[in-house]
């Protein structure tokens, strides 16, 4: 380099040239991207579509968004997406794959696509009908098609981003040209998804056409983000399963006094949190590395302790780690274990970091350690308040996991750690969590709400915000937990709203008070006569809490009732479902 300008001191030059020397195109364009997101501040808050304040030129290009959400993390990333495309001058729509004709591909020149994975790694439902569509090819030739797509996931499940990856094969093999490679994102996904979105755009516009028109007042926001969390002070936290029950569940209410932070029914709130400290010793332990040894997290140095403590992610073993600690150690057992998809899932359920250290004995250095192990993300838990009842708060219910495996007590790192370690007064890092798909009709319309355990937590939000919107009958609660006696949370205030007719229905199922197991499902069939009848008189249907049995046994229940009592065929039941659905008539928030 012989510019006079020369920004970089000499190490830097050298880890500059070092870096630089061997890039592909790929990662060249990568980091393009990287370096505008940062320059850029990512950070376009507080600009809606039609409030740029900019002087709009003919556009450039058109590009279409397709987002299929079923939490709406795809959706907001659509929605800026836009904002940024406008700002290059490129008319951007965003369409969510329920109301996109996939007929129209042929008349389209460029698309992005954003969609997250759920369920066992299918697709979300808005995305369902157009990932069918597109992977069994039933869409002409897309040769025309340029395309990008981001795939939102979480690398705790064993098909990460499986849905963004089918859509990304099909559109290649229907002769799609990919403008700029899938990207897949896990659960800290917006500096990702920034990078994806300006590599996007600057490959659509090459730099010579003059299309950039980058807004250059970007607001200085002091707005409380997943990214920026606002510390909430506990102002009350009162232990709800009694004592002899074998659940531990707690009502927590936080303050959000002047943070500014607005949420709705049926709304999340993100809470973070440190690891189990027994756990964060016994891995030093075992590694005999000095706890204050230094090691680097991205561009940050933390000692070894801190770095576990709380930054990454212990208490939980994913596959995207397994197949990691594989690749390092090339352990045989191991590989014995990832081939045997059964056993493996068996190993991940409940086992942590220090029991695949044990398990798998490898001679790891600090840094090839941590650089396997993902950041330690926010828990969610469904909001339980209705804001317009609590004010500057927002109220959580918490069951705390803890079990016992090679005698060792085990404690999830967020849910014990409130319980253990968070008393009044304390404050902890939190952010709101939208869910544009989980919430309460606008209309005057009757409303089914299932839910177990702590899954019943967003209808205590509902009902104080039908109670204040002064909506009587037409409410009905399904409601499973364990035991009458012990696990009936918020029972009061259910029966005060049965009382007040702001509930205007209520069927328990405790499962462990008979021989004979009971469920919210077997409620559901017991009472299918009037819940069809509520469905065809326009009911919502809202489903919370377990995804692993509850949720399918539930959709399977109600699958049952729409055919038994619809006196249709299976086929034709599965197509009233998915119309529910596809009106928002049957929301899910399940985890
Ligand atoms: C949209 C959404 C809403 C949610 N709402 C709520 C809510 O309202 N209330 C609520 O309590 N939670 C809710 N959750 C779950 C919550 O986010 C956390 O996942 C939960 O609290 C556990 O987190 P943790 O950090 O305590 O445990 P972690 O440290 O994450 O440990 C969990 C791990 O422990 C293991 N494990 C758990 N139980 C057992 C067991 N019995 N035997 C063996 N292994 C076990 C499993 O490997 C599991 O992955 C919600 C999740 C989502 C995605
Ligand atoms: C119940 C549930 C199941 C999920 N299943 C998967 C999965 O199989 N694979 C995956 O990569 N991510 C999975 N995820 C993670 C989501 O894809 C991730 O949270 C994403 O950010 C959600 O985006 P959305 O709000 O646009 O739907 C799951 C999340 C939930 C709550």
């Amino acid at each position: 380099m012989t510019t006079g300008f020369n920004p970089l001191n000499a190490k830097q030059l050298a880890a500059f040239n070092d870096l630089t020397k061997d890039l592909s195109k790929e990662q060249a364009i990568w980091l393009h991207g990287f370096f505008e997101g940062r320059l850029s501040n990512t950070d376009l808050t507080g600009f809606k579509s039609n409030s740029f304040g900019v002087e709009q030129t003919d556009p450039i290009l058109n590009l279409t968004i397709l987002y299929g959400s079923e939490t709406g993390n795809s959706q907001e990333l659509a929605e800026k997406l836009a904002e940024k495309a406008f700002n290059k001058n490129i008319a951007a729509k965003v369409i969510n794959m329920y109301d996109y004709n996939i007929d129209n591909l042929k008349d389209e020149e460029n698309i992005a696509i954003i969609v997250s994975t759920h369920g066992e790694g299918d697709p979300p439902d808005m995305a369902e009908e157009f990932h069918k569509s597109i992977t069994k090819k039933n869409v002409p030739g897309l040769s025309h098609l340029t395309y990008s797509v981001l795939a939102l996931g979480d690398k705790s499940y064993k098909q990460f981003c499986k849905t963004g990856e089918d859509i990304d094969e099909a559109i290649k093999n229907l002769g799609g040209f990919r403008v700029t490679p899938i990207v897949k994102c896990d659960v800290d996904y917006e500096l990702t998804a920034d990078i994806w979105m300006n590599n996007l755009l600057l490959n659509l516009v090459p730099l010579e056409s003059g299309g950039e028109t980058d807004v250059q007042t970007v607001k200085e926001s002091n707005e409380y983000t997943k990214q920026n969390p606002y510390l909430a002070t506990v102002l009350e936290k009162a232990k709800i399963t009694g004592n002899d029950s074998d659940k531990e569940v707690y009502h927590l209410e936080l303050s959000l006094e002047e943070s500014g932070l607005k949420y709705e029914s049926g709304d999340a709130v993100g809470i973070y949190t440190v690891n189990p400290e027994p756990l964060v010793e016994q891995i030093i332990e075992h590694t005999g590395y000095d706890p204050e040894y230094h090691i680097l997290l991205g561009d940050e140095e933390y000692s070894f302790y801190e770095a576990l403590m709380h930054h990454l992610e212990i208490t939980v073993l994913t596959y995207d780690i397994v197949k990691k600690y594989f690749e390092k150690t090339k352990n045989t057992e191991l590989e014995k274990l990832i081939k045997n998809q059964k056993k493996l899932d068996e190993y991940l359920y409940g086992n942590d970091l220090l029991d695949i250290l044990e398990d798998f004995p490898y001679d790891w250095n600090p840094e090839d350690l941590v650089e396997i192990l993902r950041r330690l993300p926010a828990r969610l838990y469904s909001i339980s308040s209705s804001q317009d009842n609590v004010g500057e708060k927002v109220h959580a219910t918490v069951s705390v996991v803890r079990y016992e495996r090679k005698n060792r007590l085990r404690n999830g790192a967020c849910s014990s750690y409130l319980a253990d370690n968070i008393k009044v007064g304390d404050k902890v890092p939190v952010f709101i969590d939208k869910n544009p798909s989980f919430k309460l009709p606008k209309e005057d319309t009757k409303i089914i709400m299932v839910g177990a355990g702590t899954g019943v937590a967003p209808y205590r939000s509902f009902l104080q915000q039908l109670e204040i919107n002064g909506k009587k009958g037409g409410t009905w609660l399904f409601y499973g937990d364990r035991r009458f006696n012990s696990d009936f949370l918020y029972q009061v205030e259910w029966q005060k709203w049965l009382k007040s007719n702001h509930l205007e229905k209520m069927d328990v199922a405790f499962s462990r008070d008979q021989e004979e197991k009971v469920y919210v499902q077997h409620k559901l069939l017991e009472n299918q006569k009037e819940v069809f009848r509520w469905l065809e008189e326009g009911a919502h249907f809202y489903l919370c809490g377990d995804m692993k049995y509850m949720a399918k046994d539930v959709n399977k229940s109600l699958l049952e009732i729409v055919k038994t009592q619809g006196g249709i065929s299976q086929k034709k039941a599965e197509e009233y479902l998915k119309n529910l659905k596809r009106e928002k008539r049957f929301q899910q928030d399940i985890y």
